[in-house]
């Protein structure tokens, strides 16, 4: 009785822990960085007015500059930015709930993201050789400037993916 007992409360805890992982996988429940990494596009919408971005469509993707005259806000767009090349780098999810991200984290492994600082931000160059995933680039980025245009009902929408 006892046995039988520890053997359910054993199976309760894989179960608990292994669902937990599928969930942190899909960009679901949050990985380590998850709080992290939301709270600093959090910080960054917050004060999205101090936000200037140019973006520029390449043949290949997109090279994109995105700064601010404050130094701290400078400070969170490049924390933002290497932490999101981390999650394109190792294939750790966030905001999978819209198509758009979900897609571009599904041929994460086709993107190519080099960032560069200048002096009060970044120069991104995103890139692919495969003609759809240039595309899903190409409107990830103008999604970026819309949250930097619309802030939080920006963030609130599903986006759509672009047609094959
Ligand atoms: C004002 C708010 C934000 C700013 C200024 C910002 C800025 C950027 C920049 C500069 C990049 C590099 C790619 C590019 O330039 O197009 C980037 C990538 C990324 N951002 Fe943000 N972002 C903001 C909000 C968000 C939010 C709200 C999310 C998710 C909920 C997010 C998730 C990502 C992801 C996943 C990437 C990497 C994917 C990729 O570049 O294809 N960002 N962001």
């Amino acid at each position: 009785m006892e046995r039988s007992f520890r053997q359910v409360l054993i199976s309760m805890l894989l179960s608990t822990i292994f669902s937990s992982l599928a969930l942190a996988q899909q960009g679901g429940l949050g990985d380590a960085s998850h709080q992290k990494d939301s709270a600093t596009y959090r910080h960054l919408l917050d004060n999205r007015s101090a936000i200037k971005r140019n973006v520029i469509m390449r043949e290949d993707g997109v090279e994109t500059i995105t700064e601010s005259d404050s130094p701290e806000i400078t400070a969170k767009i490049r924390e933002h930015v290497h932490a999101m090349k981390g999650r394109i780098e190792d294939i750790r999810p966030i905001h999978m709930r819209d198509p758009l991200f979900a897609a571009i984290f599904e041929n994460a492994q086709t993107i190519n993201l080099e960032v560069q600082n200048t002096d009060r931000g970044v120069r991104v160059m995103e890139t692919s050789t495969h003609p759809y995933v240039v595309k899903l680039i190409q409107e990830h980025a103008k999604v970026v400037s819309n949250f930097i245009q619309y802030g939080y009902e920006e963030v609130r929408k599903n986006h759509e993916l672009p047609t094959r």
